[in-house]
């Protein structure tokens, strides 16, 4: 065989493995980094971010802070993206390098929904129209990566693990025949992918659906009952948090777990 003839045979050999490992191993899901637009809202000290469309309510005593963000419909997903956390940049190549702070990130949990605004043009104030990555962040969270002048800055962002202190949390609200159950305090994933309800009398794991944000529902009767929930977060982990809810419990309680997500 001519020695270029051999050459071009181990060059194809060397390209075809490079495609068939590139094919073969996708990235996780939390690596890499995406672009995206970021704006602020809900004042100085965040105090109109509370509440949200993940139903986590006070930001502040649940543990969330200011460092939160109202996420556009293509990252919300619906709600599935409540509780997970990102780490966003202003992204200097494509910024007025005006309006960036170089070299810092920061960190925030997604705990609201940033509505589309169809009267506007997405690129004139209809930041969060499908289907555009946006982040409407607390101010003090935005404050830290760009300069309040700018308003609105190009970020880059990724999805990285939640870090929490102390066990999940559940709150249950609704009444009789129609539980809501706020799973809050999520560390790792952040999200709730899948969760049950067993009672003492079921003695069997009954699915719950996502009613909103955050808040998974149950039309079973639990009231006067003992609970434990079993719950799947985005990535696939799941934990019982067994008797987590005592016979007497009332509407509007929480109940604080042990338990936490890796
Ligand atoms: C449901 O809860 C009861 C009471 O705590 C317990 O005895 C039973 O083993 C549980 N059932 C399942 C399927 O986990």
């Amino acid at each position: 065989m001519a020695p270029a003839r051999a050459l071009a045979l181990v060059l194809l050999a060397v390209a075809w493995m490079l495609v068939v490992a590139a094919a073969s191993s996708p990235a996780p899901a939390t690596t890499g980094w995406q672009t995206a637009h970021a704006t602020f809202y809900g004042g100085v000290d965040a105090s109109g971010t509370m509440g949200g469309a993940c139903g986590y309510g006070n930001l502040y005593s649940q543990g969330y802070g200011t460092r939160t963000a109202a996420l556009s419909t293509a990252l919300f997903n619906d709600g599935a993206s409540c509780g997970q956390c990102y780490k966003i940049a202003c992204d200097r190549k494509r910024a007025n390098p005006m309006f960036c702070k170089p070299g810092v990130t920061v960190m925030v949990t997604a705990t609201n929904f940033c509505p589309p605004n169809y009267e506007l043009p997405s690129d004139k104030g209809g930041w969060c129209n499908p289907p555009r990555a946006h982040f409407d962040m607390a101010q003090p969270a935005w404050e830290k990566i760009g300069v309040y002048s700018g308003g609105i800055i190009p970020v880059m962002y990724k999805r990285v693990p939640c870090m929490k202190r102390g066990g999940v949390r559940f709150t249950i609200n609704g009444h009789d025949y129609f539980n809501l159950v706020l799973v809050a305090n999520v560390a790792a994933a952040g999200s709730i992918k899948s969760m049950d309800v067993n009672t003492s009398n079921s003695n069997n794991w009954i699915p719950m659906a996502r009613n909103w944000g955050a808040n998974w529902h149950s039309l079973a009767y639990l009231t006067g009952q003992m609970l434990s929930f079993r719950v799947t977060d985005t990535d696939g982990q799941t934990l019982e948090f067994t008797n987590v809810v005592p016979q007497g419990w009332k509407f509007g309680q929480t109940f604080t777990t042990k338990l936490q997500f890796k």
